[in-house]
C-alpha cells in the first residue's frame, strides 16, 4: 500500500480491496444489529417485533461468520466506513419522527426492504470476489448470510402486505 498525501493508505490490490469492503460489511451488520434493537421497541405489532427479535438474532450470527471470514484471510476484523447503511438509518429515523405512531409498522418495514437489498447486494459482490480470489471456505461463510437476508426479504415483502391490507381497511 502507498501512502497518499494525506498520509492515508491507498487500496492497491484486488485482495485488499475485498478485506476493506469485508470491513464496510462488518459495519453494516453492527450498524444493523445496533437499529433492529430500537426497531423491537418501535414496531407495534407484536408479530413484526417478533421476527426483528428474530433476524436481531440471525444478523449476531453473520456478524460472528464475519470474524471468521476476517480469520479465513489472516487478517483482523477492522470496521470500514459504510455511508450507505447510515443513510437507510437517518431516513427511517426521519420517517419515524415525521409520521404517527399508528404508520410505525409501514415505516420500518420500508427500511427494512431496504437495508435487505442493500446487504444482498453487498453480500453478491463479496462472494463474486471470494470465489474469485479462490477462498473456498469464505464463500460458504458469505453465502450462509446472503441466504438469510434473501429468505428476511420475503418475510419483510409478506409482512409489508399484510400491514398495507390491514391499514388500507381501516383507511
Ligand atoms: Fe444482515
Amino acid at each position: 500500500m502507498l501512502d497518499d498525501m494525506l498520509g492515508r493508505t491507498k487500496v492497491e490490490s484486488p485482495k485488499e480491496l475485498f478485506i476493506h469492503n469485508l470491513g464496510a460489511c462488518l459495519t453494516m451488520e453492527n450498524t444493523v444489529e445496533e437499529m433492529l434493537g430500537k426497531l423491537i421497541e418501535e414496531a407495534n405489532d407484536s408479530e413484526l417485533k417478533q421476527k426483528l427479535r428474530h433476524h436481531r438474532e440471525e444478523t449476531q450470527a453473520q456478524i460472528r461468520n464475519l470474524h471468521q471470514v476476517f480469520q479465513s484471510i489472516g487478517e483482523e476484523p477492522k470496521e470500514q466506513p459504510c455511508p450507505a447503511i447510515e443513510g437507510i438509518e437517518k431516513e427511517g429515523e426521519t420517517s419515524l419522527r415525521l409520521t404517527a405512531d399508528e404508520l410505525n409498522d409501514a415505516v420500518i418495514l420500508a427500511g427494512c426492504a431496504e437495508t435487505e437489498h442493500h446487504e444482498i447486494a453487498v453480500y453478491e459482490n463479496l462472494i463474486v470476489h471470494a470465489n474469485a480470489l479462490g477462498q473456498e471456505d469464505v464463500v460458504a461463510l458469505l453465502q450462509e448470510n446472503l441466504e438469510q437476508e434473501q429468505h428476511t426479504l420475503g418475510e419483510v415483502l409478506k409482512a409489508t402486505l399484510k400491514d398495507a391490507q390491514r391499514s388500507g381497511v381501516k383507511a
